[in-house]
């Protein structure tokens, strides 16, 4: 592994693993209290994260819209509690989620946690690098377009983001590489990066939104993109519920919001490690208007 990635991984490890979560005492506080009476949205519900999140807000009482791309996944899940209502979208493409945000009603706490860090490039079906479309772009039309429509207007946002944001700066240049330029991590933190961006611009519009760093997970997402974490870290992961503990707390407690903020473990925590990320190339004027530009341009082209 390089240098550089060894520091970082060296330096977050007792903090983002079981380690920090047993330390700071979170296994003997519970997140939340009922969620009776709730309707919960979650992207990426089938697996990992996603899935723990949307089980739990279900154990606790919510009616919980759980997405994802694959009908045995979906049919696994909704079995295994009452109140998943599961609902079939390939989230990396912008019309699937301008459909799902038509076709809900309104929602008390929306989770976008649908995310990938692809070391291989790829593109989707409507013309843009998967992690980007997967990870940002598609949130962005979900969410923006349930705010429009005012189903969002009681609502907690929770983005469900990544420590890997500490290697990026908020920079539209490294949002939907193409293949020349394309280096998956840098793809990923940059993604990342923006989500938290977008928390604090829909923390403005609808007045609670946060962007939460789960701490490292053994998750499928992992043992796919960074095997060596698996076989290094592996009993050092934190488990699934471990990682969407922050999201359920924030969601039932909703503190309020800290700009610039990444949650992580109930606080609100820097979000610059390190100084190349703090005089970013871009602000959130420029990353709205690439988003919106390009979710036009999937609009047109369909
Ligand atoms: N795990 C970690 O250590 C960690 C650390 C920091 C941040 N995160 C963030 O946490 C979030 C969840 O990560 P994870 O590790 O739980 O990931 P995961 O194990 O890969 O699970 C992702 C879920 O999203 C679904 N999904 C992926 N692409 C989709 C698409 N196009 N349409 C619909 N569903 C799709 C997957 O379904 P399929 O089974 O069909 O692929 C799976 O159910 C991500 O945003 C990730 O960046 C994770």
């Amino acid at each position: 592994m390089p240098s550089k990635a060894l520091t970082f991984y060296g330096r977050f490890l007792p903090s983002f693993t079981r380690i920090g979560y047993v330390a700071r005492g979170l296994p003997l506080r519970p997140p939340a209290g009922s969620l009776a009476g709730q309707r919960w949205l979650v992207t990426g519900a089938t697996g990992g994260i996603g899935r723990a999140v949307a089980m739990r807000a279900a154990r606790h009482g919510a009616r919980v819209m759980a997405v994802g791309r694959d009908p045995a996944k979906l049919a696994v899940l909704a079995r295994a509690s009452e109140g998943i209502e599961p609902a079939q979208r390939d989230l990396s493409r912008v019309s699937e989620n301008l459909g799902l945000a038509e076709e809900c009603g309104s929602i008390d706490v929306l989770v976008n946690n649908v995310g990938v860090l692809a070391t291989a490039y790829g593109t989707t079906a409507e013309g843009f690098e998967t992690s980007y479309a997967t990870s940002l772009l598609g949130h962005f039309a979900l969410t923006e377009a349930l705010i429009d429509a005012g189903k969002l207007d009681r609502a907690a946002i929770v983005n469900v983001t990544s420590g890997g944001l500490y290697n990026a700066p908020l920079d539209t240049a490294l949002l939907n590489l193409d293949r020349g330029a394309y280096n998956g991590f840098l793809a990923y933190a940059a993604n990342k990066r923006a989500q938290l961006a977008l928390a604090d611009h829909w923390a403005g519009r609808i007045g609670c939104a946060y962007a939460m760093h789960p701490g490292w997970v053994a998750t499928a997402g992992v043992s796919d993109a960074l095997p060596w974490m698996d076989r290094w870290l592996g009993p050092l992961l934190r488990s699934p519920d471990q990682g969407a503990d922050t999201a359920i707390w924030l969601a039932s407690k909703r503190p309020a919001p800290r700009p610039d903020r990444v949650w992580f473990d109930r606080a609100a925590r820097t979000a610059h490690h390190y100084a190349h990320t703090k005089n970013a190339p871009s602000g959130i004027d420029d990353l709205l208007a690439k988003l919106q530009a390009d979710v036009a341009r999937a609009k047109d082209g369909q």
